[in-house]
């Protein structure tokens, strides 16, 4: 075994790729079943780090976050410097994933 340093030094952005299930089950057939986690990474991935927080704050998929919000989306927003700020955020994916991603802008940039 060897170690290595962890490649993000201020947060972890976890987005949980089990949600979809009870989402799409939710959801009415005219919406399109697309990776909602996978898709919600490439957004917020690309914004954050247009804002110049690469290296400071990274955006994974997840397994199961333990939230399992029914017919909702969860994310969990964890601090790698103040467990106090951990937080998790539950919202329908097809309206307020750009909500979320502004609120985690405001609270990862202070
Ligand atoms: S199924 Fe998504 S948090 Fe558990």
């Amino acid at each position: 075994m060897k170690t290595d340093k962890v490649f993000f030094s201020e947060y972890g952005i976890f987005i949980c790729t089990k949600c979809q299930k009870s989402i799409t089950a939710r959801a009415a057939d005219s919406i399109p079943t697309t990776d909602i986690a996978e898709s919600i990474k490439t957004q917020y991935k690309a914004e954050l780090n247009n804002m110049g927080l690469k290296g400071k704050v990274r955006v994974m998929t997840s397994s199961c976050l333990g939230v399992c919000p029914t017919g909702f989306q969860a994310i969990s927003q964890i601090s790698m410097t103040d467990p106090n700020q951990n937080l998790s955020y539950v919202f329908d994916p097809y309206e307020e994933t750009n909500q979320v991603l502004e609120t985690i802008k405001k609270s990862v940039i202070k």
